[in-house]
């Protein structure tokens, strides 16, 4: 087993204990899926007959993580597949993860999905399995537009399918209307669900905007204020000598810290908002005493991120405004579950996988410090947030079941590397990664941590409904 397995396990230990429970079983579970194509929108036009719904690498009981053997084991839907698969491909790390078997669900037709999906083939998901995929129209003829269509949206951490009719209240017909944002990221005309209240679900633009840490999302876009230049955010504790390493490395690695420490001031706004919503849904005094210390931390994480950007070249710098900090706070409970999900249950627990992996392999021993306490505070804030989330389940229960049954049924095992991408590798000796290592070590965070224990959430949501 790797390093990074046994820092999933880890935390997957860590987010169990916080919803009272043991971490032994072995849960499995894996993509369902979708149908059709025109250009940059994909359009279903009919019930799926997927031939290929079997394609997949059979388990052969040699893979070093078995979480099935046969096709027999998985038997919570009609078509049940154990399939092998690399986790982690050894061409976009610098060791190469074990193969492990899992359980991954196909259908043939839509009657093999549950209530509410439909069918959707391989090759229409950019898969090689047919999945089930979350549906409110089944063809053109159920929509006023006349188009019913398939979106796949990978966030950069997770992809998340849906069927869903386009509507006049729509922000694109299809990726041609989609510019990039103003971070310069390339985005996509995507479905998305109620972002805020009063605001319908429609299709949009969005970029691949998950980021490290528990991010400010508002109107499903993550927000951070620019750098300034002031001297108050930074740690006192990092001020060493600049380490050796070429130009380009020193500005890759300056700007990924400065990029942090606006990320991690953001994560401060992002629990004050929360504390607010756990004040007006009457949540006992630990949860809120914990949100309020947690947010001491995420300053913290701020100044050390500052300053070990200063450490490689930049200058004094700190947050500027943040004018999304002030923005409405939803009071409506199925929000707060969804954004509590989000940012707490996913966003801090792949912060904590990846700086304890990033801490292994740092060598600068200062920064190496730095990510291992930040790992160990982010390990924490994301048990809180799976403890506030099963404290939401005691009084909405079908809420919290929904909202976490919705992400688990619409999210894949997580996006695939991207080998040839630009950054694919990223100076991981300084803390930090290239985006295709990130991705990757994100995919293995979800899989073996962060889905089992949103799966044992619902179960706890169920049990105490
Ligand atoms: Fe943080
Ligand atoms: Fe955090």
């Amino acid at each position: 087993m790797t390093n990074f397995d046994q820092h999933c396990l880890t935390l997957r230990a860590a987010l169990f204990a916080s919803l009272g429970l043991a971490a032994t079983a072995c849960e499995s579970s894996g993509p369902r899926g979708a149908s059709t194509a025109s250009a940059g929108f994909r359009v279903r036009t009919g019930p799926a007959q997927c031939d290929s719904a079997r394609s997949y690498t059979p388990c052969a009981g040699t893979e070093a993580d078995l979480r099935c053997r046969t096709d027999a084991d998985c038997n919570e839907r009609p078509v049940g597949m154990c399939a092998s698969r690399a986790a982690v491909p050894a061409a976009t790390m610098r060791a190469a993860e074990p193969a492990a078997c899992d359980c991954i669900y196909g259908c043939s037709v839509d009657a093999d999905c549950g209530p509410g999906e439909l069918c959707v083939c391989g090759p229409d998901l950019g898969s090689s399995a047919s999945a089930c995929v979350p549906a409110s129209c089944s063809s053109g003829s159920d929509c006023a537009s006349g188009v019913c269509g398939l979106s796949i949206y990978d966030d950069g951490c997770r992809t998340t399918r849906r069927i869903a009719c386009k509507t006049s209240d729509d922000e694109c017909n299809s990726d041609d209307d989609c510019k990039p944002n103003e971070r310069k990221k390339p985005t996509k005309c995507v479905f998305v669900e109620e972002e805020k209240k009063g605001q319908k679900a429609r299709w949009a633009c969005r970029a691949a905007e998950c980021q490290v840490g528990r991010p400010l999302l508002l109107d499903g876009v993550v927000h951070a204020a620019p750098a300034a230049r002031r001297c108050d955010w930074l740690a006192a504790e990092i001020d060493g000598t600049a380490p050796e390493l070429s130009n380009d490395e020193r500005a890759l690695v300056k700007e990924h810290w400065l990029r942090a420490g606006a990320l991690e001031h953001a994560s401060i706004a992002s629990f004050a908002r929360f504390s607010l919503q756990l004040l007006a849904m009457g949540a006992p005094a630990d949860l809120v005493r914990e949100t309020q210390a947690a947010m001491g931390d995420e300053i913290e994480h701020a100044k050390t991120c500052y300053a070990i950007a200063r450490l490689y070249g930049a200058e004094a710098s700190g947050p500027s405004t943040l004018p999304a900090a002030t923005a409405p706070i939803s009071s409506d409970a199925r929000q707060i579950a969804a954004a509590l999900v989000a940012e707490g249950c996913i966003g801090e627990a792949l912060a904590a996988a990846e700086a304890a992996i990033l801490a292994d392999r740092c060598e600068v021993p200062e920064v190496a410090r730095a990510l291992r306490r930040i790992a160990e505070d982010e390990q924490r804030h994301a048990a809180l947030a799976y403890r506030a989330l099963a404290w939401m389940a005691s009084a909405h229960g079908a809420i919290v079941d929904e909202v976490v049954e919705d992400i688990l049924a619409a999210q894949a095992w997580g996006p695939a590397p991207r080998e040839d991408g630009p950054g694919a590798t990223g100076p991981a000796r300084h803390g930090v990664f290239g985006d295709a290592e990130a991705r990757a070590l994100k995919a293995r965070a979800v899989s073996l941590a962060i889905r089992p224990a949103l799966a044992a959430a619902v179960s706890r949501a169920e049990a105490a409904s």
